[in-house]
């Protein structure tokens, strides 16, 4: 077989194999991450990512660079999916009360290797939306006692603390963040000032919305965790672009959605909770009997729920790992350096994400100097059929780019000039 078919091979075997026993898909799987780690020994080969691409059925003639508003799941995922759903539509019962408790495990367990945390550590969610409400809901707070939100909060982040706390005469603390910080220390920084004795919790965005900033939690739990400060994420922008340790990031709550760059089946979010941390979560909805159990899983009682979703989640991390977390960080940094090089140095072209390796990835900012943002995306998208989200607040007045593993560089150099044009 040529490296193409291989390839192919690889990845429509794992589909084929997505509901066989755990043994033999391991084995398959095994078999795949060999071969495609054998195809990708030179990391710069676009015909590779080609391939990947070939994995995902867009529009015709669409170019999509919105992934991080919704991810397109690979054809691997939506077949999986579908036959857990073809299961599940011929026993609707037996599947829905039980029988799927291994497999469900199972995924919780691929999706805390993920993350290198422990499988007691992770619920299995709907979306961030959900996780963000869990934190909010759950916090024992007085009158007086100050929560921080940065101003660059997606509203997922800030209604559940407006809806659930605000009306205890809580105070919610807004610092507001520099847009191009050159450091990592300017942005920790803006965390400090914000901190008074009333702090109780920093609940704060990994990555945000509006111009991709990365945000050092590592640094601003380690600072929080010092004065007996909470600190909860919302990561529905980082959870599946660089590679993230959630020991290492020490925060206590993170909540990310697995249908952006993670491409699981829309509906399927992660929530981890630090060990030591889960005692002071409460869970947002109780069902049966055993909403009483003290694990992890009192978050995820929903009686009736997405099984088929969640257990394509589970081959959405098998596709994950099929490229790696580590090829996949190089290209999307590979690719960001790419689309900023094409734009940097022309003067009518302002990027609104900072530069910094450990300032941003996947997303990037950018404005066309002298035309509002809003006809810009109209036009791209009229034009040339390109797909991204425009952002008109907090200064920004620029076209949000999402760049993924399906994007190739010939999609990149399609959109760099498109611009040029418009
Ligand atoms: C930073 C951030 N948080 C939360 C959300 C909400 O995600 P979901 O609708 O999957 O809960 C989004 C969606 O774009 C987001 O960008």
């Amino acid at each position: 077989m040529d490296r193409r078919s291989v390839l192919k091979y690889s990845f429509s075997s794992l589909a084929a194999t997505a509901l066989l026993g755990s043994g033999i898909r391991e084995q398959l799987l095994d078999k795949a991450t060999h071969t495609a780690a054998i195809l990708t020994e030179n990391a710069n080969d676009e015909s590779y990512w080609q391939l990947v691409k070939n994995q995902f059925d867009f529009e015709k003639g669409l170019y999509y660079f919105n992934n991080a508003s919704l991810g397109p799941c690979p054809k691997l995922v939506v077949d999986s999916t579908n036959q857990f759903r073809a299961l599940l539509d011929g026993f609707p019962s037996k599947y829905m009360w039980g029988g799927w408790q291994k497999e469900k495990e199972e995924v919780r367990t691929k999706v805390a290797n993920m993350f290198s945390c422990d499988k007691e550590e992770i619920a299995l969610i709907h979306n961030t939306t959900e996780g963000m409400n869990i934190m909010a809901f759950s916090m024992d707070l007085n009158p007086g006692d100050e929560v921080i939100l940065g101003n660059h909060e997606h509203p997922s982040g800030t209604v559940p603390w407006q809806h659930w706390q605000e009306k205890k005469g809580i105070k919610l603390v807004r610092p507001v963040l520099p847009i191009l910080p050159e450091s990592k220390e300017e942005i920790v920084e803006v965390y400090r000032k914000a901190i008074t004795p009333r702090t109780k919790v920093i609940s704060m965005v990994h990555g945000t919305n509006t111009n991709g900033m990365i945000l050092p939690v590592k640094e601003i739990s380690q600072m929080a965790h010092e004065r007996g400060i909470l600190v909860g994420v919302d990561a529905a922008q980082t959870a599946g672009t660089f590679k993230i340790d959630l020991h290492d990031l020490e925060c206590d709550f993170y909540a990310a959605s697995a249908h952006k760059f993670l491409f699981a089946p829309k509906g399927m979010g992660i929530f981890y909770a630090k060990q030591e941390s889960q005692k002071y979560l409460k869970p947002l909805i109780v069902s049966r009997a055993h909403y009483t159990d003290e694990s992890i899983r009192r978050l995820e009682n929903y009686n009736t729920r997405n099984y088929p979703e969640l257990l394509g989640l589970g081959t959405a991390v098998d596709y994950y790992n099929l490229i790696g977390a580590e090829k996949r960080e190089a290209r999307m940094r590979d690719l960001k350096h790419y689309f900023r090089s094409a734009l940097e140095s022309n003067k009518k072209f302002k990027f609104k994400t900072p530069a910094a390796k450990e300032l941003s990835c996947a997303i990037q900012n950018v404005e066309v100097v002298g035309r509002k943002v809003g006809e810009v995306k109209n036009e791209l998208f009229d034009k040339f059929k390109i797909d991204c989200r425009p952002m008109s607040g907090y200064r920004i007045n620029g076209l949000r780019i999402s760049l993924s593993v399906f994007t190739t560089k010939s999609d990149v150099d399609y959109l760099v000039n498109a611009l040029h044009k418009i």
